[in-house]
């Protein structure tokens, strides 16, 4: 979590990183603050609590802060609350030295007690400013050579951004284990966190691995290898378009977002289907490898574990592998067992989950083979898996995931064909039958979202409804898992997914007059069962908003003409069972929205939450 940015150039700075910043806002939002250093001001340090916009005033949009190189800096508090102390830049004793920093400083206490003993007074009660301090405390004129003295010293994770007011002339970036880009632009350079900050300045980048330290100047960058030797890197090019970081008109991100998943879904799935075949170009996988496969895991957090689980079901049922689905938080430290003839698929939107990362090293120091599922060009994840598919959603800005995990659902599907032919156990009219339908989803969805005005609709009904229910079997439980995630980190209604079945073996105390229960029907193998348990929380006294397909739509309302089994029917276009997932959960993100709009809440950016967790 947290975003930083550094220019280095001929323009005024402050104006471009608080323009960076606001591109980093999805990696923290709780503070906000910028350094930047000129002659005249010397290392002018502006930092605030609150959302971007509130340094944005008090630097009147980087009009009363001058000098041609800087640092900034958005924050999502892990020690330390947000406060105007704890925000970022922080600086050394004498003002001489800025940090800003993503990551943690795991033995920051050892450093600080250390220093304290030295007569360092500290000021915060961050991590990062044991670096700042540190910083100085090795200083000896060589600000290069008192970086290295740290990064030797501290433990943890770190995307650093360093600036000395002794010699302004440039910028010092250095990454472990938190992501860190530089960017080259003409007449300037560039550090980040993300490639989105710097787009509108260039697109030619280096992604800088563990253990890199570079110094920036405004004419030329230099790498170094931990030792301090030069070493050279590869610049890559990034073609997403800047509109595609941007809210092109709508309100939200969000919203954009989830209008704009025909596209992530067909950009995914068309170049991936080639004659008839799935074809992916980045994994070589043999028939023999998957032959001998004992099982299969998936490990993911948050969304991307709820694909896990969607995928879980497909896979079983047409690959005949088994397969765990593991929480990475979770899988890291359970023993897994996990060994040569296991395949560890982790699936990552950003590729940065710190939980996640680590999980597919301790599957990999396991001696598993890694397929990684990542949105997220050139992140870790990506870069250290033995394979790679990538999600082609392009930049996903709102915290709560829609386009990214939709994409990935549909690489599950394509995996799960090119697993099943490998395999030999998908019959080859079932094999068609799938990938028709995955060929079809990108219009089936554009038909969902044109009846977005239905849902908005039953969201006006249920907006003020203290806790939902979502309910279903199968397929149907793994979608509502994501639906009620969705629900309560946008909207705070309290939310829970449950296997229908499992509902009587307590929940069901939970369902009183008007509470809302959304029934996932999709699945026509256990409708009739799921609609037992509809009827069960209808007769006590639950609200019941059903989500079928439009076939079944019709046998339900002719149903609910006599009995009422459910109030309220959203329908989607007929498929293929194991693409449901993909088309049901947009009517939920949709819901979550609406929901979410009536109660005002702060929709791109929940409160609490951040887009990309870099830390455990
Ligand atoms: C955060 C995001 C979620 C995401 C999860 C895992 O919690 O808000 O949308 O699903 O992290 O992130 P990843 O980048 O690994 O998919």
């Amino acid at each position: 979590m947290c975003g930083i940015i550094g220019y280095i150039g001929e323009e005024e700075a402050a104006p471009i990183l608080l323009d960076g910043l606001s591109k980093l806002e999805y990696r923290g939002y709780d503070s906000a603050g910028v350094a930047v250093y000129s002659k005249d001001q010397g290392l002018n340090v502006v930092k605030a609590k609150g959302r971007l916009e509130v340094l944005s005033r008090l630097v009147d949009g980087g009009k009363s802060v001058h000098g041609t190189v800087g640092l900034g800096h958005t924050r999502w508090a892990t020690h330390g609350q947000p406060s105007d102390i704890n925000s970022h830049p922080h600086v050394s004793h004498s003002g001489k030295i800025a940090v800003v920093h993503n990551g943690i400083i795991e033995n920051y206490v050892k450093l600080k007690q250390f220093l304290i003993s030295k007569g360092v007074a500290f000021v915060s009660e961050t991590d990062t400013e044991v670096v700042a301090q540190m910083l100085e405390y090795y200083y000896e004129g060589d600000i290069l050579a008192s970086v290295a003295k740290v990064l030797a010293r501290i433990e943890g994770s770190y995307a650093f951004g360093i600036i000395c007011s002794d010699c302004p002339n440039q910028l010092i970036a250095a990454r472990k284990d938190s992501p860190l880009i530089l960017g080259f632009g003409k007449d300037c350079n560039f550090l980040a966190s993300d490639v989105t900050a710097i787009l509108k300045h260039t697109r030619d980048v280096c992604y800088l691995a563990d253990g890199d330290i570079a110094v920036l100047k405004q004419d030329q960058v230099t790498i170094y290898n931990v030792d301090l030797e030069p070493i050279e890197k590869p610049h890559s090019h990034v073609d997403w378009e800047i509109s595609a970081a941007e809210k092109g008109g709508y309100e939200h991100f969000m919203f954009k977002e989830i209008m704009e998943q025909p596209k992530a879904v067909r950009d995914t799935v068309s170049p991936r289907i080639r004659d008839g075949k799935v074809v992916l170009d980045s994994v070589n996988l043999t028939a023999d490898y998957v032959q001998n496969l004992k099982r299969l895991y998936i490990v993911a957090c948050g969304s991307s574990y709820h694909v896990g689980i969607v995928a879980k079901y497909t896979i079983e049922r047409l690959v005949r592998l088994p397969v765990e689905v593991a929480l990475a938080s979770e899988f890291r430290y359970c023993n897994p067992l996990v060994d040569e003839n296991t395949l560890v698929v982790v699936v990552s939107q950003s590729g940065e989950t710190a939980d996640t990362r680590d999980a597919m090293r301790e599957a990999k120091r396991l001696g598993a083979r890694t397929l990684a599922v990542v949105n997220v060009v050139g992140s870790t994840i990506a870069k250290e898996a033995d394979d790679v598919i990538y999600t082609w959603a392009g930049p996903e800005i709102a915290v709560a995931t829609t386009k990214a995990y939709s994409a990935q659902l549909a690489v599950m599907d394509l995996l799960t064909l090119y697993l099943g032919d490998l395999k030999g156990t998908l019959p080859a009219p079932e094999y068609d039958a799938i990938l028709g339908g995955l060929q079809k989803l990108p219009e089936q969805i554009e038909e969902i979202l044109s009846r977005k005005e239905d849902i908005q609709y039953y969201a006006s009904l249920y907006f003020n409804n203290q806790s939902v229910f979502f309910i279903g079997r199968n397929l149907d439980y793994a979608i509502g898992l994501e639906g009620s995630l969705k629900l309560k980190e946008i909207s705070y209604v309290h939310s829970e997914a449950y296997a229908a079945g499992e509902l009587k073996h307590g929940t069901i105390s939970l369902i009183e007059n008007g509470t809302l229960v959304v029934a996932l029907a999709t699945y026509g193998t256990l409708f009739d069962k799921l609609m037992s348990n509809v009827v069960e929380v209808k007769t006590r006294g639950a609200s019941v908003l059903a989500l079928t397909t439009d076939s079944r739509r019709v046998q339900l309302e002719k149903e609910t003409a006599n009995i009422r089994p459910v109030d309220h029917i959203i329908s989607i276009p007929d498929a293929h069972e194991i693409l449901l997932p993909s088309l049901a959960v947009v009517p939920l993100q949709l819901f979550s929205y609406y929901v979410a709009l009536l109660r005002g809440c702060d929709i791109d950016k929940p409160r609490n939450l951040a887009k990309s967790v870099t830390v455990e």
